[in-house]
């Protein structure tokens, strides 16, 4: 598959995933208030009703909803709500900003936009749960964090961008998050908004990116 994601009107309108809280979420806010004018956030969403993130949301003024799949009759069901809020708000990409559950083949092909994520390590090293720590336990001396499209696997799709930290003998699995956590609320913004330029374009498993002139 070629892609070449573009925005579609004047700005690209982005939806937002998230369970927890939230500090990607609040990074993009920041960015796209302070100089991203070609990105409009038009909702979030999460699996958690209590995530921080739907309360960062609401200060921001954006519509948030929770969508618990304990109140859904079954994963598709919840998938499928999601789906329709986010076209009803017309969204043109998808942001998983600390998002803790794996989106389904059905999903991700019927949103019918593309969904970006953000890992807290250079994959394909360290996908899933606990990276920072399985990191640290690897001995690597290097560890960072990557943009990727998001395809049925987990942690898989092809990589937008990466950004490396190192890692030292000193570090705790804290200390290590936080260093990686200063750089994802750099490189996601980032990635959002080269995409939002129309600078990316994914050719199968690579995604190529126009450089700013
Ligand atoms: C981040 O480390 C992100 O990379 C990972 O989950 C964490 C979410 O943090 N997917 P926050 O909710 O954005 O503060």
């Amino acid at each position: 598959m070629n892609l070449l994601i573009q925005r579609k009107a004047k700005q690209l309108k982005v939806g937002v995933l998230a369970s927890g809280r939230g500090s990607n979420l609040q990074a993009l806010i920041g960015a796209v208030k302070t100089g991203t004018p070609a990105v409009k956030l038009v909702g979030v969403a999460s699996d958690k009703a209590e995530a921080e993130a739907l309360r960062r949301a609401e200060k921001a003024g954006l519509p948030a909803r929770a969508f618990p799949p304990a109140f859904f009759g079954s994963r598709r069901e919840q998938e499928r709500a999601l789906e329709f809020w986010f076209e009803e708000l017309e969204a043109d990409l998808l942001v998983l900003a600390g998002y803790m559950r794996i989106l389904s083949e059905d999903f991700i092909r019927g949103v019918g936009c593309p969904i970006i994520n953000i890992h807290p390590a250079l994959l394909p090293a360290f996908p899933g749960l606990h990276p920072q720590r399985r990191a640290l336990e690897a001995g690597v001396r290097y560890s960072g964090c990557t943009v990727h499209f998001v395809d049925a696997g987990m942690d898989t799709g092809p990589i937008i961008l990466q950004q490396t930290v190192p890692v030292y003998e000193a570090d705790t699995e804290e200390s290590l998050s936080e260093r990686i956590l200063r750089e994802e609320h750099l490189l996601l913004p980032e990635a959002v908004r080269l995409i939002a330029a129309g600078k990316v374009r994914q050719e199968g498993r690579r995604v190529r990116i126009e450089r700013d002139a």
